[in-house]
């Protein structure tokens, strides 16, 4: 029996899971933009049958919440790579063809193998830095998932970035950059130098160094800690990072300037996110909050070099960039120090002389990095594959998934989209994925805030964090830190940050009994 024939799709947003309901429903009007995407999707699933209505049982009967199905449980759709030997971010496609296989693997290698400084014979490696945040992507986004962030004040920040700028409308010349950089410092804290007299720094004498390019700063973090204390009295320990720069390479940074931390997101299922419609984004913004409920969701409008326009965001914390290409350009350019065609520019700014004249990796086209080799670093980037889901047919995990969706979660952490078709990868197209994010940017209030804008997004918004693998990211590289500057170390934690547009839905996970919410980090650990 095809679903489409017995059910029409607004009732399949039953209020149960086995067997699901078909009892009439009110929907909300965000529900509503869900449900038309999950009924659409559930009419391709060809093999999905629909269970005879039955008499309701369940407790969460009067909240609408979409019926389960077992796509969930892959949530790159037919690209998921199941996480058992190895629990890894770093595989292909689970149905990438084999010939696309080595590109992949060469794409890995760059993101890998450390760049080492200029001149030397290997042109392909050299022109890293001449200030710069790591060696190599993966040393941040380590086997392809978060960074680390130390949790004492005593240990530097490696995988970790500090952006910077200088408050105030964008002034003419920085529209591109969508933020007003400091005038010295540029837009980011660059950690580390090709010098290897400030790297044997405690070996040598400051003025030795005088004539070496220095590292912009070593950032540590003091961590404040506060108790929260639910309704029902029960307690967590909350901690919230301030930022603390020694050893500035080029003098004060100044009062009046904006810091944001930023610890590395997991990169996998990339070339699904860029597949997905931008017109689906947008049918779940509501800019001005329309349907008043309390939820808005905005597109961030970037600069694109890539496109050479201004284009919707959906990459970075921030949805600060449009695409994949301009986003892994960036990071090769700010985080590592070289430079393509895409993002031109050393990080070194005007007033850094020394960093200006360091030899580069120039190529003939006057760039470190050739179009080829970045669109190699791209497509690994793309290719990498969310994982499966563990236990999804848990008890408890169903429940939690019924809270998620009674407490409002999915208002934001859109659960599914389906991607466009793709010429260039055929394999990552027209599949079902379920990333859980809207890839809109969202108030999460004071608490959340950096107070720094880029590009639209105001100081206090961000980009819905995506849950795919969320449930992963400890087992992956032992780096389970989660929101923007990786404040919280568990689920729970992360969700009692929320403020804001999110405050209402908060408000509800505290008043939860203590068995409820626990159920609901457990679904969120499944994903
Ligand atoms: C110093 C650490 C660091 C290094 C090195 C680094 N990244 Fe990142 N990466 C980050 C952080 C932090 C973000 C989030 C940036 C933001 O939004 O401000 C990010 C964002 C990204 C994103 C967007 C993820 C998303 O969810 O939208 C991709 C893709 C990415 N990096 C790829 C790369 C590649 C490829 C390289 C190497 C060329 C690289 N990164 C090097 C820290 C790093
Ligand atoms: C109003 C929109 C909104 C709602 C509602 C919302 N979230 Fe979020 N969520 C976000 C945004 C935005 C972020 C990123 C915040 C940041 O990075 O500081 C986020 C981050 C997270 C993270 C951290 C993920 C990571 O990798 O860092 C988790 C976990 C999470 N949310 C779970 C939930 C759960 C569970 C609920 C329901 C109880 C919920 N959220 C409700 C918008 C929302």
């Amino acid at each position: 029996m095809k679903l489409q024939a017995v059910i029409p799709p607004q009732l399949l947003l039953a209020a149960n899971t086995k067997p699901f309901m078909t009892k009439s429903v009110i929907q909300k009007p965000s529900f509503a933009r869900f449900s038309a995407i999950l009924s659409s999707a559930i009419l391709l699933l060809t093999g999905c049958d629909a269970s005879t209505p039955s008499e309701q049982t369940n407790p969460y009967s009067s909240v609408n919440f979409p019926v389960y199905i077992a796509a969930e449980n892959n949530p790159g759709g037919d690209t998921t790579v199941s996480i058992k030997p190895f629990a890894s971010f770093e595989l292909p496609s689970a149905n990438m063809d084999r010939r696309l296989r080595p590109d992949f693997h060469a794409g890995k290698a760059l993101a890998n193998q450390p760049w080492v400084k200029a001149p030397t014979i290997t042109t392909a490696r050299d022109g890293l830095g001449p200030i710069y945040n790591a060696r190599t992507c993966l040393m941040c986004h380590i086997k392809g998932g978060k960074g680390f962030i130390p949790a004492d004040a005593n240990t530097a920040l490696m995988g970790t970035l500090v952006r910077l700028s200088k408050p105030g409308k964008v002034t003419a010349g920085n529209v591109k950059a969508g933020v007003n950089p400091h005038p010295v410092y540029g837009d980011q804290i660059q950690g580390q130098s090709i010098s290897l007299a400030h790297q044997l720094r405690h070996s040598q004498k400051p003025d030795t160094l005088k004539h070496d390019v220095a590292p912009e700063a070593y950032t540590y973090l003091n961590w404040v800690e506060h108790t929260f204390t639910y309704p029902d009295s029960y307690q967590v320990n909350l901690r919230k990072p301030e930022l603390e720069f020694r050893n500035l390479g080029y003098g004060a940074i100044g009062e009046n300037t904006l810091f944001s931390l930023r610890v590395a997101p997991a990169i996998a299922g990339m070339g699904l996110i860029e597949l997905i419609a931008q017109k689906d984004i947008n049918a779940l913004s509501d800019a001005n909050d329309a349907n008043q409920d309390g939820i808005s969701g905005r597109v961030n409008w970037v600069w694109d070099n890539k496109l050479q326009a201004t284009a919707p965001g959906r990459f970075g914390l921030k949805s600060n960039k449009a695409t994949l290409d301009m986003t892994v350009a960036g990071a090769f350019a700010n985080d590592v120090g070289i430079t393509s065609s895409l993002s031109p520019s050393q990080p070194c700014t005007k007033k850094q002389v020394t960093c200006l004249s360091q030899p580069n990796g120039n190529d003939k086209n006057e760039v470190e990095l050739s179009d080829e080799l970045l669109e190699l670093v791209v497509n690994f980037n793309r290719n990498l594959a969310p994982v499966n889901r563990r236990n999804p047919n848990n008890d408890i995990v169903m429940q939690g998934r019924e809270i998620f969706y009674q407490t409002g979660c999915q208002q934001c952490h859109n659960p599914q989209f389906k991607t466009l078709p793709s010429t260039l990868n055929p394999h990552l197209g027209e599949q079902i994925i379920w990333p859980y994010s809207d890839f809109l940017l969202h108030d999460l209030g004071p608490d959340l805030a950096d107070n720094r804008p880029d590009f639209q997004a105001t100081g206090s918004e961000w980009r819905t964090a995506p849950l795919w693998g969320v449930g992963m990211l400890e087992a992956v590289n032992g780096s389970g830190v989660l929101l923007h500057d990786g404040r919280a170390r568990t689920i729970e934690e992360a969700i009692l940050w929320h403020g804001g547009e999110a405050l209402s839905v908060k408000n509800k996970f505290v008043h939860l009994p203590k068995q409820k919410r626990d159920a609901l980090v457990k679904f969120v650990n499944s994903l």
